[in-house]
């Protein structure tokens, strides 16, 4: 079966009322016959659920349904993605490891990266995303683990799987891919040779802003640390979100094709507009990393960005002046977004540390939602017009 037909088709068993779509199993733990199903099932000798925080119904779909469309061996849902990359570094790192991350990282994975690790004795060297060739100088006898995101979260940058693949094959190196711009529907890592993908399910997954979540997927060993190590932690996906993200896997395959054809579009209908400059979307000939995007992702997917000539003030006239899009921290929903992200998700940064990733006062990110395209367009030009 072709993943994307198991993601709509991977259920839960029906229960004696034989439900076509799976119910919501909103229960903390599970009953046992007598008192040897019980030691067996906390002996690991079943795959009987035990109790939420390990194991629910729901939560199982909704792994199993991702694990599918990444070709992954095993996964485990989590609350978040934040928490899906924390159990993953947790679970697998110790002190006296290194690690070594994509410079353009979403900004809480940078502060778990220069607050949190460094306390536990776990080190790591930042390395530029559009020039991989140079990570290989920067692996010390001690490098453990790749973490990396592509295409990165605010600018876009396209890291090229096949040269990372490689190298962490050659170094016997962890690779793990927070593969949440793209989604499994555009890119699956593993086939790259990841060993690991994590997921913010909260964007393009739920697709609709309405739950958080996250997943780990990848090889089951791997999986089995991360497991041990959420089950006695205690991220555990809610049963609720679990529901609602399985259901919304099940429309991944046609919602991302809506909005990467969206963005192809505003993206070529605003590139070369007077007031902004660099606009980057990854299926855009101009985008640096183009032939390495067409290469490793089906589609670009929902995200372009651009810089506003006019800077800061501009930046504020210009999403003051939105009528359509919305103001908000999310990304990946049907309802289009622009955020600046100087002044919110990379806040937390330094100047100098903005620089280094290329975030400008004037950087704009839009995430394209499933609106008619002519109304983002007319929004954005009107907004343009008015900074
Ligand atoms: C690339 C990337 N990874 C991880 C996260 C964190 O996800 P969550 O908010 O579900 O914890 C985000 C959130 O914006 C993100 O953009």
């Amino acid at each position: 079966m072709h993943p994307t037909t198991k993601a709509i088709r991977t259920q839960t068993p029906r229960t004696a009322e034989g439900e076509h779509s799976t119910p919501l199993f909103l229960t903390s733990s599970f009953c046992f016959e007598d008192a040897e199903a019980m030691r067996g099932a906390f002996a690991d000798e079943t795959d009987d659920n035990i109790y939420s925080r390990f194991s629910n119904p729901n939560t199982q779909e909704f792994t199993d349904k991702l694990v599918a469309l990444e070709g992954a061996e095993a996964g485990y849902a989590t609350a978040s993605g934040m928490s899906a990359i924390f159990a993953s570094f947790m679970a697998l790192l110790k002190s006296g490891d290194h690690l070594l991350c994509c410079r353009s990282v979403f900004g809480s994975t940078h502060t778990i990266l220069s607050k949190y690790l460094p306390k536990y004795g776990i080190a790591y060297t930042y390395v530029d995303a559009e020039t991989p060739e140079t990570w290989e100088a920067a692996i010390r006898p001690n490098t453990k683990m790749v973490f990396l995101e592509t295409p990165t979260n605010p600018g876009l940058e396209v890291i090229d799987l096949a040269v990372i693949g490689d190298l962490c094959r050659r170094h016997h190196l962890l690779l793990n891919i927070d593969n949440c711009f793209a989604t499994p529907i555009l890119q699956q890592p593993i086939a790259y040779g990841a060993h690991l993908v994590t997921h913010s399910a909260t964007k393009w997954i739920d697709g609709q802003g309405r739950v958080l979540g996250g997943a780990v997927v990848g090889r089951a060993d791997l999986i089995q640390e991360i497991y041990l190590f959420c089950r006695s932690s205690g991220p555990a996906l809610s049963p609720f979100n679990a529901w609602v993200l399985s259901k919304s896997l099940e429309t991944l395959d046609v919602r991302m094709e809506r909005h990467s054809a969206n963005a192809l579009f505003l993206a070529q209908a605003l590139e070369g507009h007077p007031k902004i400059n660099g606009l980057k979307y990854p299926h855009l000939p101009s985008h640096p990393q183009y032939a390495i995007a067409k290469a490793q992702m089906q589609s670009g997917g929902g995200i372009f960005c651009f810089e506003l000539n006019g800077g800061l003030d501009a930046g504020r006239r210009f999403l003051d002046a939105l009528q359509l899009l919305s103001l908000t921290a999310n990304l990946g929903d049907t309802r289009s977004i622009a955020s600046h992200p100087a002044s919110t998700t990379h806040a937390k940064l330094s100047e100098a540390e903005r620089a280094a990733v290329r975030i400008t006062p004037g950087l704009i990110r839009i995430s394209v939602g499933l609106e008619h395209r002519d109304d983002i367009l007319a929004d954005l030009l009107q907004a343009l017009d008015a900074c």
